[in-house]
């Protein structure tokens, strides 16, 4: 009887999984859908606790589970309500990290079992769990000190071929394991173990720029792959559920910002692209020298414009300016003007980072423009306004097969009949590059913080 409401609560708890993802596809009911999965997610723990007896007995330590899910809860908590919307992919590489953790420290644990159960697929699952969570832990710790600037990016000569020796040799480790009948010895498990872990650090470390995010996502994947390996150990549906939901939904982001950025997953893991090695700045060369355009002028072509189209980016982001964003294109909408917003895919530091943030302010969701019918409306507006925005704009990637973005598909803004770039400098974005669209003929910088200039257009426009 227990055994039958057990297999029914994780039954809700998946069945909640698949919703809450689902609804986590569109912003209005992405939070909803968010308390959908938590609620799956508690019923299956409190339903484990309470109805789970491994060999007819209740679950021990139940005071050390308790304890632990206490403070996990604490520690979670505060971390997403302290972070801000900038760091949000760190965090989501820490607690990657310690997913990845838990299931290699579970294959470590289970690796007792064996001794008495040694069914190949066990021993397998307990295998790719430990490996595959190894290499999410220390891959997402890399991937973490390398988003706060703490880590930089290193390549040897000869890295990949390190690398690939490294993963055969685990892999003949594996197969030596499990051919062995259960009878090797815990040291050869812990080599493997070790190998594990030195790949995560070998794998991520030469990886950089604006391959991050494809990294991170499939850090993701491979931490829900490890989850699912677990969840077969236990025959715990939920958790295979889980594991597998979050292993499927990783890999299908992955493949979805390789192709935002027109490039092959292979080419991202070999080509350390967007790594300048050095931390360089790739010059480009300059086409004449930038122009300045004044608060007043911009307020007064955006107010007299009949579209206007406003590219969000990073900047924005670290302004926090996405609130006064709004009130801008809402005041331009009631003055007659077009205003829709070009997203790039990977404009900010995390997939949906802008949709997110312009959510945040209520912009409608229909004002919305993805990349290709952006690019196809460029053509007939009058201003395009950049706010914050850099490597999402860079014609580079167009037109000099030498810089280190080339293929990434941009907002081709330079279509438009003027363009305004809001930023406070001339520094360059996150790949570190400079961007010929700063010199281009139709362009004109407005330097300054961008919930300040902001402001200030608001003000201008509504004084027209
Ligand atoms: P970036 O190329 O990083 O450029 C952002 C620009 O914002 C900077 O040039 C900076 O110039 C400006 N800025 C910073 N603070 C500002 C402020 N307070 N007010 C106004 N401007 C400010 O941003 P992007 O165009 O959004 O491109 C995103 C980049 O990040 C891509 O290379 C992408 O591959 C990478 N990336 C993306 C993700 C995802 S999944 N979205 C994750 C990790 C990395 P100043 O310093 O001169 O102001």
């Amino acid at each position: 009887m227990e055994a039958s409401i057990l297999a029914i609560c994780y039954l809700i708890g998946s069945v909640s999984f698949i919703i809450g993802l689902k609804m986590l596809s569109h912003p209005a009911k992405a939070r909803r859908g968010n308390l959908v999965s938590a609620a799956g997610m508690g019923i299956a723990i409190l339903a484990t606790l309470l109805l789970y007896h491994p060999g007819g007995e209740a679950l021990h330590n139940l005071i050390w589970i308790i304890s632990a899910i206490i403070i996990g809860t604490i520690i979670g908590a505060t971390a997403a309500r302290r972070v801000k919307m900038t760091a949000m992919p760190e965090m989501v590489s820490m607690f990657n990290g310690m997913g990845g953790l838990c299931a290699a420290l579970i294959s470590i644990v289970e690796l007792g079992r064996v001794a008495n159960d040694h069914s190949d697929m066990h021993v397998l699952s307990i295998l790719a769990g430990m490996v595959i969570g190894s290499v999410s832990f220390t891959g997402s710790m890399i991937a973490y000190g390398k988003l706060q600037g703490k880590i930089k990016d290193h390549a040897f000569k000869g890295q990949h071929l390190v690398n690939l020796f490294v993963l055969l040799l685990i892999v003949i480790i594996g197969a030596i394991i499990i051919t062995s009948n259960g009878t090797f010895s815990a040291l050869i498990f812990y080599s493997m173990l070790g190998l594990s872990v030195v790949y995560g650090i070998l794998f991520v470390l030469p990886i950089g720029g604006a391959d991050m995010p494809v990294v991170i996502s499939l850090l993701n994947s491979f931490t829900g792959i490890a989850t699912a390996c677990a969840g077969f150990l236990y025959n715990n549906q939920v958790m295979l559920t889980g594991g597998i939901l979050v292993g499927s939904a990783g890999a299908i982001l992955t493949i979805l910002m390789c192709k935002a950025m027109n490039r092959s997953l292979m080419n991202v893991l070999i080509g350390s692209f967007g790594s300048t090695g050095t931390g360089a700045v790739h010059s480009v060369t300059q086409q004449g020298s930038s122009k300045e355009i004044s608060l007043g002028d911009a307020a007064m072509v955006m107010g007299y414009a009949q579209k206007v189209l406003i590219v969000p980016g990073y900047g924005l982001a670290v302004a926090q300016a996405q609130h006064v964003c709004n009130e801008l294109g809402k005041l331009l909408q009631n003055n007659g003007v077009v205003v829709k917003y070009a997203i790039h895919p990977v404009a900010g530091r995390m997939p949906g980072h802008m949709n997110v943030l312009l959510a945040e302010a209520d912009v409608p969701y229909d004002d919305l423009l993805e990349l290709e019918s952006a690019n196809e409306e460029f053509g007939s507006t009058d201003v395009v306004l950049i706010l914050g925005a850099n490597d999402v704009v860079n014609p580079a990637a167009l037109d000099d097969p030498s810089s280190p973005i080339y293929g990434m598909p941009i907002l081709e803004v330079g279509k438009a009949k003027l363009v305004i770039v809001n930023k406070r400098s001339m520094r360059p974005g996150y790949a570190g590059i400079e961007n010929e669209l700063f010199f281009k003929p139709n362009t004109s910088m407005l330097f300054g913080d961008a919930k300040t200039v902001l402001h200030e257009l608001v003000n201008l426009v509504k004084e027209l």
